[in-house]
Order: structure tokens, then sequence, then C-alpha cells
């Protein structure tokens, strides 16, 4: 259950009713104990989306994703589960198990928070209000120097502060205390021969607000409009309970929207918040900037929610290119698929859509290099491929990167490029390549992600067997659901519809099943159908699946043999003994062979 043990989920579970979750994201009707709409995954007309409010689940007769009320709020707000839980946990005041503070406690840090956020609000409204009157002539000025657009300024919210005080003014007219000013990183405080002064943190600069995924805005990115000695061309608002640049990325808000309205299938990284505006102004729209270059864990796994498919496009510089590696390795770790966007020498995504438009980056966007191939590039524009010496580092270190593929074709092209840099032959460099593999890590083994896992080894394997043949899946093809050995009671039930369904020739779906109302089938089927997220798509599913029937039947044979066993030390008729003995010894050499397999 990642973290949250499985009484604290079912609780939480219990409190969040998945049809006013729902609710608050679709129009629902209600049709006996289903509740009905339109599909917030897919794009519909008429409503496919169905909620069982017996089973708390729901599943769409369209894109026939399916899932809990944990997996929904995942999808809808593109939140990992640890997060999902810690969203509808605020959304039902339950406490955080983990978190051993009382309630009190997190009664004052929530209305902290919300003051903060307030306060930040009241800050963009001000700002923006300056950037739109007559007093920010300078920043106006910038503005236009940037070729931003009046629609740009106002999607994005950029805004003006004109200098070190007016925002405290500001904000204690609207009856805010100096220390919630502080703490909302907004302000800043200095004590100077005894006397404490308060003033904006980003005075002079023009402000681009950082909004989160739900649209608040968390803290303010100020750039210098005039150049000047010893100012940093940037300023962010310092760590706050509401921001950590390390969580955070630039424009998320605007991606989580392009997602849930249009679909997203790969996201561009940029450097800057300048760089962003840009993109966006000239219609390249799925983009985010970490704010700098230093991506992190926690960036690679919220982006992991939005799309599996990322491309990096730091600027063209050194310091761009080493980064660019190290968030590389970062996002592959998370699962990613990672391509880099090569821009011209110490270019950056804003420059380069300025000079060529839209089609120059798209084509550069478009021919983005795998990983693997940039790293190899970086290594040869670091070497010394004339002298000996250097080819073999070169080579060495090629070899290492090239190793990580798990592609023996890809391998292939990339010793073709080593061969054609290096002059050395392909069948040495090959050998190379070989001599090295043994020391290859192990792999991991993959399971699926369950929403829910009541329920020991067995359960669970028969679970995913189920699901499989339920939503005829393309690795159980060739089974016979006869041979399948069950053990709960529900379990046999739906093997038995199964059965009887495929009897007359047909296959049964998982949405006839939903159709019945019973408890007990119902929850079951819920579980059934967690199986069926996102997740689950990325990892060897028929590996998995031979894994399952393999746990099967070592427990079908675990149970006959006791159970022959027991019989065998029953029976007194003679000739009896001799059949269960001889049935005994067929159940282990099963077990022997399941063993060997
Ligand atoms: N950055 C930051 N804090 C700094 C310096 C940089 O947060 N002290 C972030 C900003 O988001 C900045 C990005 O790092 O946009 C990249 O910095 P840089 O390449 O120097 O700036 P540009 O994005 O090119 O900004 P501009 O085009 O406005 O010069
Ligand atoms: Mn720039």
């Amino acid at each position: 259950m990642k973290g949250f043990d499985s009484k604290f989920i079912d609780e939480l579970k219990t409190k969040c009713d998945i049809v006013d979750i729902a609710g608050k994201y679709v129009r629902l009707e209600q049709r006996g104990s289903n509740f009905w709409g339109n599909c917030p995954f897919h794009h519909e007309k008429t409503p496919s989306f169905c909620i069982n409010s017996v089973g708390q689940f729901y599943y769409c007769f369209g894109c026939h994703k399916s899932g809990d009320v944990i997996t929904m709020v995942m999808e809808l707000e593109s939140l990992d589960f640890n997060d999902a839980v810690k969203f509808l946990a605020e959304k039902v005041n339950m406490k955080l198990p983990e978190i051993q503070i009382d309630d009190e406690k997190i009664r004052q840090s929530k209305k902290q928070k919300d003051t903060v956020l307030q306060i930040l609000k009241e800050c963009a409204r001000f700002y923006a209000q300056n950037l739109r009157s007559n007093l920010s002539v300078k920043h106006l000025e910038y503005v236009k120097t940037r070729g931003l657009t009046a629609k740009t300024l106002n999607m994005f919210g950029i805004g003006a502060s004109n200098d070190y005080t007016s925002l405290v003014t500001h904000l204690e007219n609207l009856g805010f205390s100096k220390e919630d000013m502080v703490l909302s990183g907004a302000v800043g405080k200095t004590e100077r021969n005894g006397r404490t002064s308060y003033y904006d943190a980003l005075a002079g600069r023009l402000i681009i607000p950082v909004l989160d995924p739900f649209n608040n805005v968390v803290a303010f990115c100020g750039r210098i409009i005039e150049k000047k000695e010893n100012v940093g061309k940037y300023v962010n608002t310092k760590e706050t309970i509401v921001f950590s640049k390390s969580k955070t990325l630039f424009n998320l808000n605007n991606l989580k929207k392009i997602k849930n309205e249009k679909g997203l299938s790969e996201i561009i990284i940029v450097e800057g918040h300048m760089d962003v505006i840009s993109l966006v102004q000239n219609g390249i729209e799925n983009v985010v900037a970490s704010m700098g270059t230093a991506l992190t864990k926690d960036h690679a796994r919220i982006l992991k929610r939005y799309a599996s498919s990322i491309l990096i496009s730091y600027d063209g510089d050194g310091a761009g290119k080493n980064a660019t590696i190290r968030g590389l390795e970062i996002l592959k770790e998370e699962g990613l698929d990672v391509k880099v966007v090569c821009l011209p020498d110490g270019k950056d995504p804003d420059e380069v859509i300025k000079i060529h438009g839209k089609e120059g980056y798209e084509k550069l966007v478009k021919n983005a290099m795998p990983l693997i191939d940039f790293k190899i590039e970086v290594l040869k524009n670091s070497s010394d491929l004339n002298s000996s010496d250097g080819k073999r580092k070169f080579v060495s270190s090629a070899i290492k990167i090239i190793k990580e593929s798990p592609s023996p074709a890809e391998q292939e092209e990339l010793l073709k490029t080593v061969r054609d840099l290096t002059n050395i032959t392909y069948e040495s460099l090959k050998r190379e390549l070989y001599s090295q593999e043994e020391s290859n890590a192990v792999k991991k083994v993959q399971v699926p992600y369950f929403t829910d896992n009541v329920g020991d080894k067995t359960a669970i394997a028969s679970r995913f067997v189920l699901a499989g043949f339920l939503f005829d899946k393309p690795y159980v093809e060739g089974f016979d659901i006869k041979d399948v050995q069950v053990f709960l009671p529900v379990h046999e039930r739906i093997k038995n519809y199964i059965l009887s369904k495929n009897a007359s020739g047909k296959k049964l779906k998982f949405n006839e099943l939903y159709e019945l109302e019973d408890e007990e089938l119902s929850s079951e089927l819920g579980r059934i159908a967690g199986l069926e997220s996102e997740e689950n798509k990325k990892f060897d599913q028929k590996k998995y699946f031979n894994d399952c029937l393999k746990t099967l039947k070592e427990e079908f044979i675990k149970k006959e043999i006791s159970r022959l066993t027991a019989l065998f030390s029953k029976e007194n008729d003679l000739a009896k003994r001799a059949e269960i003995a001889k049935e005994l010894s067929i159940m282990a050499k099963e077990k022997k062979k399941l063993s060997i397999r």
C-alpha cells in the first residue's frame, strides 16, 4: 500500500464516497445503484462513464478505464498514489497516520497555509495591476523588448514591482500581519540600528507568478529590467510552507489543463520561465520549466503523472549539457522515456524560437536524440580522439554507455558510431562489449500496481489472472480458465461465470459482471478493475501472468497433497490406500516439475 497501512486506506475509502468525489468533476445521473456521466478521461457526448456505488468503483464503457476513488483522483489530478491519498484525506479531514501531531496543530498549519496562499494571491493581483498602470513604464518597455504580447502577459499573470514599500502597505491595508507577510516569502525583513523594516522581496523587478497545479500562486520569480552590477538577473521567492523549488515546475497548472482537455503525449522541459513563456506564445504549449537546471527526483515523479515521454530542451551551453545528462538519468530512473532536444551552441529555447520560429523549433524537437546517443555525443565532444590514449579512454567509456541499452539492435547502431569515430574494427568493439557484459546489474522484477491488494499471494495472483480473462488480454490467449485454480469463493464465482459464458461459445466481459449488484462481488470486482490502471500497461504482463499461474498451481498442489495425506491416514481399505498413494506421487511429481520450471 506504498507507505500507508491498509486499515487507513480502507477508512479513507469509506469516508470518500466515490460518487461525491466524481460528482465534483462530472455531472452524474442515478440509475439504480449506478451513476452515469460523461467520462472525464476521454471525450464523448453520451455518458458511458459508470460508477457502481455499492462496489465504490468506476468503469467507462467507452475507454475502458476503471478503478476506485484513489485511482480516479490520481488520474484526474495527476497525482501519484501517496499524493492522491493526501488529497483525499485533506478533503475529509482525516489526518495522515505517519504524522504524529494533534488535530489542533493540523488545523493551525492549514490555516497558516491558507493565509499565505491568500497573501500571495493578493500580491499577484497587486503586481499585475501595477504593470497595467502608468507607473510601470520601464517594465512595459522591457516587456516590449522581449516581444511579449498582451495576451501572454494576461495568461501568465505577469506583473511589476515598482518599489520596496508599496506592496507592504497594500497588504497591510488588506489586514494581513507583518508576520504572515514574511511567512509568504513575498516580503523580506531586516533589522538595522535596532529598527525592523519590511520590504518587497522582489522590489523593482518584472514579476512572474508561479502557480501550483490547483492554480494557487505559490511563489514569484522576479527578473531585473535594467542591468546592474552585483545584482542577480533572477530572484525567486524563498522556500516557504507552500513553495519548494525542488518540487515545483513552472507552468504545470497549464500543462494539467492541456492534459485534461486535449490529452498529452510528451512534455518539453526547459530551464527558464522566459523560455516557457516564449514557447507558449509561439504555440508550443506542452512545456514546463525546472527553474534553473536542478531537476530532481520529485520533479520526475510529478512529470510521470502527466506523460511518459519527456524532451529535455536545456540551454545549448556546457552547463546546460551537463545538467541535461544529470536530468536525463533522474528521469530515466523513474521509468520515463527521455530524449534531448539539441539546441545550437549557447542558445536557449527562447532565442531559438525567436530566430527560427515555431517550425524551426519543432524541427529540433522532431530530431531529438535518445539519451544514449546524446551521452556518446557529449563524451565525443569532451574526448581527444587524436591521441591513442584519448581514443582508448573514449572507447572504454562509450562501451559502458552502450551496455546500458537493452536493445541489441541499438547496441549495434552505437557500436558502428564508435567504429566510425575511432577506426577500431567493429568485431573488436563487440568483443569489448561482451567482455564487460557479465557485470550487468540484476534486472528488477516488475510487479503490477494494486490499488487494493487484500489477501495472500494466491488471492492476488488469482485476481490478476481473472482480470486477464475479464479484460480479454492478449496474454490470456491459448489458456483455458478451466485449468486455472482459484481459492476464494468469490473468485470461484467469477470463474464459474466465465465458464458458463464460454460454454455458450462467448467471452464474458467485465462489464457484464458489473451489472450484477451484490456486495461481495462488487468489492472484489473493484479490486480487479483497479488492475486496469495506466501503470500496469508498462510492465511485462505476460511474464507476470505466467508467474501468477505458477503460484496458483503451487497452491493447488500444496492443498491437494495435504488433503490426500489426511485421506490416506484415515483410509483402512488397502486398495483405496494404494490409489491415494498413486495420486500423491503424481502430485509430488507435479510439484517437482514446477520448481524446476
Ligand atoms: N534562475 C533562477 N535563479 C537564478 C538564476 C536563474 O531561478 N538566480 C532560473 C530562471 O528560471 C532562469 C533560468 O534559471 O530563467 C535560466 O537562467 P538563464 O539561462 O541565466 O536565464 P534565461 O532563462 O535565459 O533568462 P533571460 O532570457 O531572461 O535572460
Ligand atoms: Mn534567455
